[in-house]
């Protein structure tokens, strides 16, 4: 019994050390490319409501902001060594698709926002 007792113990305080160990490794993390990637979502889906909207007006700038953010990505993401030109090809893509987006008619807004879609799943195949 005792035996037993010490073994359970001895697995809590395992299990607590092992979870406050983790806490602490994550906290050093760099949060920039998590925190960058979540904003330039939530824009998206931003953009995706507007785009319904009649005359699909995009008052909140979703589009101009997302312009901006994909801007971001090497600053968030950058290049260790030597240049990733794969990497900078998705963003350039994913830059690309936000322009014509942008500057699309309302008509054409959701299926450019489609391929907006389309370009950032491209680099998650390979980078996420
Ligand atoms: C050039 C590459 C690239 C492009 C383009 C890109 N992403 Fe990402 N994304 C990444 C990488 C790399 C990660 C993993 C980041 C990490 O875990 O540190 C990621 C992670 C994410 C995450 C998860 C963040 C988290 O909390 O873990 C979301 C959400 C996301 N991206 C949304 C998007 C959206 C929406 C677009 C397009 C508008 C996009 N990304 C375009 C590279 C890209």
């Amino acid at each position: 019994m005792r035996h037993a007792v010490t073994l359970i113990v001895g697995l809590l305080v395992g299990i607590i050390l092992s979870i406050t160990a983790m806490r602490v490794l994550d906290s050093r993390k760099d949060a920039y490319p998590e925190a960058l990637m979540n904003v330039i979502k939530h824009e998206l889906i931003a953009a995706n409501k507007a785009a319904t909207q009649p005359a699909c007006n995009d008052n909140a700038n979703a589009l101009d902001k997302l312009t901006l953010l994909s801007n971001d990505i090497i600053t968030a993401m950058p290049d260790e060594g030597t240049p990733d030109r794969v990497f900078h090809q998705y963003i350039d893509n994913l830059h690309g698709k936000v322009l014509a987006a942008s500057q699309s008619d309302c008509t054409q807004r959701k299926q450019a926002l489609t391929e907006v879609k389309h370009a950032c799943d491209d680099c998650h195949r390979d980078y996420r």
